[in-house]
């Protein structure tokens, strides 16, 4: 080993999925020079495909860091998206009609395309497969990341360190444990989904069945993506993509069953159903953004547009403090993006509720499931509720 580098900056981002990128992108935009450590390769961190709906709010702050311009082209703006149920009633999401604001199908794969794409047009740091990332003095006014790359350690000395490396990452580890509280629910089930390269049906579709939930989705015209509820010891290769698509259509009333165009996957994958939040999103001078800091099931979409919304307060709070010497928004970053997160935090949880099959629900929990759906089919109310927290609640500013 080499001896230690030194390098110096603004803001040392750890991690860069899209919390982390469009962190760096922001902040670069407003003059504030900052590093991105990714301990991954680009072309792993783009490989992942993960959810793709956005709410208005997230789009707004997308075209505002100037990486808007192909998800306006290529990204389905849509007024919501329907719910069927015991095989035949239907609700419509109607987030035009009931909040004012349209939502918008554009992966997250893409949207961490483009961020990489202006990064480097912009010639913003992203150091790709830095190893061994380490947080050092974050309560004091000096901390600093440390990480190897080529077998050389290397140390940036830094005003503010944000943690934006997701669940598995080392920022949230660096608060002290008895300075954290974690709250975590794990639900007893999976979601098995697949990407094809065939037209999806017209509108986002979500089922709740008797053989579980399913969701229809949407990437592109040319591009769908679909999920069914699954075990959660379910194995791949035990779902060849016959099987797949017809259990799919078990899941949805015949006519939509009948309207979805098969073909081969070109990406399958399990995912686990996780809520967890942990407090406070600050310690000294570090920072945590996106799934650093929080999961949610993926029932509702609300992991991308967290991070996007996390961001938004993060960079507007270090901007603050950074050009202005305005403490205000840095000291209140991390009770206004829990305010934040626990509304889509509580939102996806009850999501996941309404629309789930849970081993241990008796007739008695069906019904009342069933009733929720009606009711808010027949409510004004309850629409209004329902698509006002689907749409994405407002940001917050200091009052
Ligand atoms: N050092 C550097 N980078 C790290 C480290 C580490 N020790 N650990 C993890 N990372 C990187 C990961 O490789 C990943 O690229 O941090 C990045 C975190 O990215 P994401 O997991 O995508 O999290 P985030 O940017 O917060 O985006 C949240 O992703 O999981 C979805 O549904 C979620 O849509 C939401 C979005
Ligand atoms: C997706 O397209 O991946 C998707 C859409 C809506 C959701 C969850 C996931 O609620």
């Amino acid at each position: 080993m080499r001896f230690e580098e030194f390098l110096k900056t603004g803001v040392a981002i750890v991690g860069g999925g899209p919390a982390g990128l469009l962190l760096s992108q922001r902040l670069h935009l407003e003059g504030v020079e900052n590093v991105v450590l990714e301990c991954q390769s680009r072309e792993h961190v783009l490989s992942r495909i993960r959810a793709g709906v956005l709410e208005w709010g997230s789009v707004e702050v997308l075209r505002d860091s100037d990486v808007g311009g192909r998800m306006d082209t290529d990204g389905q703006v849509h007024d919501g998206a329907d719910i069927v149920w015991s095989g035949e009633h239907r609700l419509t999401i109607d987030t035009k009609k009931y909040a004012d604001r349209p939502m918008m199908a554009y992966g997250q794969t893409n949207i961490t395309e483009d961020l990489y794409a202006a990064r480097d047009a912009m010639g913003g740091v992203v150091i790709n497969e830095a190893d061994e990332v380490t947080l050092r003095d974050i309560d004091t006014h000096h901390p600093s990341v440390g990480y190897t790359k080529n077998g050389e350690r290397i140390r940036i000395d830094c005003e503010f360190i944000a943690g934006c490396d997701g669940f598995h990452g080392v920022s949230r580890q660096a608060i002290p444990a008895a300075k954290r509280q974690e709250f975590e629910k794990e639900y007893p089930f999976g979601w098995l989904g697949i990407l094809s390269e065939t037209p999806p049906l017209p509108d986002l579709i979500y089922a709740n069945s008797e053989r579980g939930f399913a969701l229809c989705s949407m990437r592109n015209p040319m591009l769908s993506r679909y999920y069914i509820q699954c075990k959660l010891e379910t194995k791949l290769d035990e779902w060849p993509d016959d099987r797949f698509w017809e259990e799919l259509k078990l899941r949805f009333p015949k006519d939509i069953a009948d309207a979805i165009v098969t073909g081969p996957s070109i990406e399958k994958s399990i995912a686990p159903l996780r809520s967890f939040v942990s407090e406070p999103m600050s310690y000294g001078r570090l920072f945590l953004a996106g799934d650093a800091a929080h999961i949610v099931p993926p029932t509702g979409a609300k992991g991308i547009n967290l991070a996007i919304s996390d961001v938004f307060y993060l960079s507007r709070a270090l901007v603050a403090q950074i050009k202005r010497g305005d403490e205000r928004y840095l000291l209140s970053y991390s009770d206004m993006a829990l305010r934040r997160v626990w509304g889509a935090a509580r939102f996806s949880w009850w999501l996941t509720g309404l629309l789930h099959r849970f081993p241990q629900q008796v007739p008695f929990d069906l019904r009342a499931q069933e009733q929720e759906l009606s009711y808010l089919a027949s409510s004004d109310t309850g629409m209004r509720s329902l698509c006002e927290q689907y749409a994405g609640l407002p940001f917050e500013d200091l009052g």
